[in-house]
């Protein structure tokens, strides 16, 4: 039977990390699931810090130098924040189904920003994620890490407008 060690704590108390630890659980916290994971970091935090690289290579049990060579190798990983501020917003099921479209084509309009992408006067970097975890409050969006519910397109573009 394999040894389990306690799991590493998250580097701070950004809930942000709760989505990403939940993912990694959910892959069964192994080394298999590395890109995924990243992929949950980058999506929770719009880029890829040392602080994320190492909490999740500790977790997963992947020593760092792979790590960063995981990151560094594949193009949509980033090192480095964008936009001054990031808005993700969710296109889980949920999400979805209760205006994430509407919310992204009125950011579109608005800011000329399609996810992935940073305002031309690089205030803000749209990103999308699969679930935030907070299905109940669909629409969602986490801008710079705080997460909102029931949002509606309008309201989202004025307070992005205005930052
Ligand atoms: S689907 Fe958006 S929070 Fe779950």
């Amino acid at each position: 039977m394999p040894i389990r060690y306690a799991r590493p704590s998250a580097p701070s108390d950004d809930k942000r990390w709760k989505i990403v630890e939940t993912r990694m659980r959910r892959l069964g916290d192994r080394p298999y699931a590395l890109i995924e994971a990243l992929h949950a970091a980058q999506e929770a935090f719009g880029y890829l810090d040392d602080d994320a690289l190492h909490f999740v290579g500790d977790t997963l049990g992947v020593p760092h130098s792979r790590v960063y060579g995981v990151a560094t190798f594949y193009s949509f990983f980033t090192l480095k924040p964008q936009g001054e501020h990031t808005c993700v917003v969710c296109t889980g099921t949920a999400c979805y189904i209760n205006g994430a479209k509407e919310i992204l084509a009125g950011l579109e309009r608005s800011l000329g920003v399609t996810p992935k992408e940073t305002t031309a006067d690089g205030k803000v970097s749209l990103l999308t994620a699969r679930c935030l975890g907070a299905c109940s409050l669909a629409p969602a969006v986490i801008v710079d890490g705080d997460v909102q519910g029931k949002v509606r397109a309008a309201d989202l573009v004025a307070r992005l407008e205005a930052m």
